[in-house]
């Protein structure tokens, strides 16, 4: 049974695959978009590390498959990587978008104080030293009351700096099943706090939180809200179980976690039969990771559309291509490696890519000229 869902999978896939690559080399030269399309749903639908391949994406597709592509299950990646490619110089397909956020040109729906807003930072133990210090001294340094660590081990030196460090006492694995465990905290903690705004960022996130107020304060934070940035051009596909054997085909929107996104208190409330004591489970259901479950339950549950924002950025899009003149503007930020090279912003700044080769304090100097450490001297 499993082998046979396993094959079917693999030429739905091969299929579906066969089927782009053959639109995308019939359309004429387009012009270029961010490269991180595709990529996160690699990940999302190949899962973690050894374990099986999400169910799902378009049967239809599957009967052109050639039987030659659908080898075996760790050929997917490299499939995927070549979607990736040929979909960075497509352009996205018209129709079927989520709604732009206009968000920041909006006037103010209403004034947001920096503790109306639930920061989550998602970690684990091993990066505290290696990436949450980084943001202990920038970003957060300046916004302690809204931020709150989940991370997976306790670190007294970490205690001593911040108080908002929650153990959530899931697994420190990088599986499908701990990143869940650690959202279904992060959105358990952020129900308690009241406050009107959650998101959620990981912790090679930098986040302007002046930026972040200005685009949440355009909505009011009783309505629906889930915003964020998509990484695929198109609504993801998977398979929701319904019941112990029907499964039935699902499809939605969701903002990349790695990005960060943000959620309203009011959307949160509705999510509550499914997020609530019951957010694994619910993952369970499309065997998805956190981030797309999150889609799941807002998009395909609830049916409020995902609002799209490109102020969000993850190490998985070409951040060389974030203008160092619109900083202000951008409301998370991140690094990386892409493709085997460093991925970073690329700025001018008081510190050397050696000395910073994140580019974090260089921006967090630009964007706070009065930090104690960034060089008076400079002018940025
Ligand atoms: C993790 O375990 C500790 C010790 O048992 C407990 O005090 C704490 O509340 C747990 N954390 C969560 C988020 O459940």
């Amino acid at each position: 049974m499993l082998k046979r869902c396993g094959r079917r999978l693999l030429l739905a896939l091969a299929g579906a695959l066969l089927a782009c690559l053959l639109v995308l080399t019939a359309d004429p030269p387009p012009p270029p978009v961010p490269a991180e399309r595709g990529r996160r749903a690699l990940r999302s639908l190949a899962g973690p590390a050894g374990a099986a391949p999400a169910p799902g994406l378009e049967a239809a597709a599957a009967a052109a498959a050639p039987a030659a592509l659908a080898r075996e299950v760790h050929s997917l990646s490299e499939y995927f990587s070549l979607l990736t490619r040929a979909r960075r110089d497509a352009r996205p397909p018209p129709g079927g978008a989520p709604r732009p956020a206009d968000g920041h040109r909006q006037p103010p729906a209403e004034s947001l104080a920096p503790h109306d807003v639930f920061i989550a930072v998602k970690t684990t133990r091993k990066f505290h030293r290696a990436r949450l210090d980084l943001l202990l001294e920038t970003w957060i340094s300046r916004h302690k009351e809204m931020t709150f660590i989940f991370t997976d081990g306790d670190d007294e030196a970490l205690a001593r700096r911040t108080g908002n460090v929650v153990n959530t006492n899931c697994s420190a694995a990088h599986s499908r099943q701990a990143l869940s465990c650690k959202m279904a905290v992060e959105y358990d903690h952020f129900i308690e706090s009241g406050r009107k705004w959650f998101c959620h960022v990981d912790d090679d996130n930098y986040v302007n939180v002046r930026a972040l107020l200005r685009l949440l304060a355009g909505y009011p934070h009783t309505q629906d809200v889930y915003i964020g940035k998509p990484s695929l051009d198109r609504p993801i596909q998977a398979t929701e179980r319904v019941s112990e054997n029907k499964m039935r085909p699902v499809h939605f929107w969701f903002a990349t976690g790695g990005a960060g996104f943000c959620i309203s208190r009011g959307l949160a409330l509705k999510m509550s039969p499914w997020a609530r004591g019951h957010f694994m489970s619910t993952a369970e259901r499309i065997r998805l990771p956190d981030d797309c479950t999150i889609g799941y339950i807002v998009e395909a549950l609830l049916g409020v559309p995902l609002i799209r924002s490109g102020l969000f950025h993850s190490h998985l899009e070409n951040l060389q291509q974030v203008p160092a003149s619109e900083l202000h503007e951008q409301v998370t930020l991140s690094y990386g490696m892409f493709e085997s090279k460093r991925n970073a912003i690329h700025m001018k700044g008081p510190f050397s890519v050696e000395a910073d080769p994140s580019r974090f304090r260089s921006i967090h100097c630009h964007l706070y000229p009065d930090t104690p450490w960034c060089p008076h001297s400079a002018v940025f």
